[in-house]
């Protein structure tokens, strides 16, 4: 039996609360233990409550991790990436300064079949280089969990190519995957103007091996009219469904409502962007139980102020989950401390909420809820240290890197440069 007892904690932020995700002012609710302390046994939450509480009950050769009046929380759930691609498009970056826009460096064959040409003539063995090293990028964010999307591939070898790097990853044992197969993130070059061959391509070939190998338990879209509109988009997730896997959606990210209307008809997960959802998107995402999934940090690299409506969705008692969307066009982030403090700046959301967002409501969205995304007994010890002495100080220092100590199942995966 190995144990592990943290104490000395200014904050040990549990989010402890009923056994599904929080909304409207239960967001605001932290299930904060001040002075708390820990004990893991075996990987997983045994108790929490005070240090004299641990110390009777610990074994003589239990290992005891001092937090030095640090802060304590869950380890981020980061419930929206795409981190297996080749390059960057920091070029695209540098014309997007110089005036010229996402969608028309897109529609010049830029954007993400840019990254696709790329991702295709790349190895295995170059493209786990490249996400092993945003994998350190999340850890050092405080991330412990992250959805990871295929969709730099587009053709049948190169996204399960891509899904098994993804295995790869999480067979490391650092930080924890979630795989999703994006294959209709966008059309590849060979199938420009064929669209519905694309989509049958998906249904047919694509998605079939994927189930069979079992390289991903969720199917998301990029539903735009320009891009999979709702036609297209229904085909593939209804296939996906009848395959066993749960979907996602990215929604309404620059048209409205069409993605969360599709997102409540089809009963998704999620619908992730939602940056120009109407009253009409909301109210269908509410009475059929959608998760919204944010992802600020890709408006604000995108040189856009268009943020999601998240104080109507919060009045509105949906489950607001927060995401990076960490991918190297419009998001190239892993810091979830980032996000929160653009929820804060941006979305007018609070610290806590948006720390409910990162946490156990991202949990929730990917089923996860019951193993991962608070700090109760019986949980699994995904935790991290952070270097603060109260939970607002995530959002409010901006663009550093918090996390002093991140563990995973009870095992320490990072510890920050600074750590004595
Ligand atoms: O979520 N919207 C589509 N997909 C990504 C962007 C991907 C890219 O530009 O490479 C997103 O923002
Ligand atoms: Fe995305």
């Amino acid at each position: 039996m190995s144990e592990l007892a943290v104490w000395n904690c200014a904050q040990l932020v549990t989010l402890a609360g009923p056994a599904r995700s929080r909304v409207g002012p239960e967001m605001r609710e932290l299930a904060i233990v001040p002075g708390g302390a820990m004990l893991i046994r075996d990987g997983r939450i045994q108790a929490i409550g005070s240090r004299a509480e641990m110390e009777r009950v610990l074994s003589a050769d239990a290992q005891i991790f001092d937090a030095g009046g640090r802060i304590v929380l869950p380890g981020f759930v980061d419930a929206h990436t795409h981190p297996v691609f080749a390059g960057t498009r920091a070029g695209e970056f540098e014309q997007r300064a110089e005036g010229a826009p996402y969608a028309e460096i897109a529609a010049r064959g830029g954007g993400i079949r840019s990254t696709v040409r790329l991702t295709r003539e790349a190895g295995e063995a170059e493209l786990l280089v490249a996400a092993r090293r945003y994998c350190a990028w999340f850890l050092r964010g405080g991330t412990t969990t992250i959805e990871a999307k295929s969709g730099y591939g587009l053709s049948l070898e190169s996204e399960v190519k891509i899904l098994r790097v993804i295995r790869q990853l999480a067979a490391d044992g650092r930080l924890r995957y979630v795989p999703t197969f994006l294959g209709a993130h966008e059309v590849p070059d060979e199938y420009r103007g064929r669209l519905d061959a694309y989509a049958d391509l998906v249904v047919h070939e694509m998605l079939p091996r994927i189930a069979e190998e079992h390289l991903a338990e969720y199917c998301d879209v990029f539903c735009e009219p320009t891009v999979f509109p709702a036609a297209q988009a229904r085909a593939i997730l209804l296939a996906a469904r009848a395959l066993g896997f749960g979907l996602r959606i990215h929604a309404d990210q620059f048209t409205p409502d069409e993605g969360a209307l599709l997102a409540a008809e089809l009963g998704a997960s999620t619908a992730d962007h939602l940056e120009v959802t109407g009253p009409a998107g909301l109210e269908a995402l509410k009475a059929a139980g959608v998760q919204p999934v944010l992802l600020p940090a890709s408006v604000y690299h995108l040189g856009s102020t268009r943020y999601p409506a998240a104080r109507q969705m919060i009045d509105l008692d949906l489950p607001v989950v927060l995401a990076t969307d960490f991918n190297p066009g419009s998001s190239p982030t892993a810091s979830m401390p980032m996000v929160l403090s653009l929820a804060s700046t941006q979305m007018r959301m609070t610290p806590a909420e948006s720390i409910t967002a990162a946490t156990i409501n991202a949990a929730y969205s990917l089923r996860r809820g019951h193993q991962i995304g608070s700090l109760e007994p019986g949980k699994l010890a995904d935790f991290v240290i952070h270097d603060c002495g109260d939970y607002r100080e995530l959002p409010y220092f901006f663009g550093r890197e918090p996390a002093w100590a991140v563990y995973v199942g009870g095992t320490c995966v990072y510890s920050s440069p600074h750590f004595y």
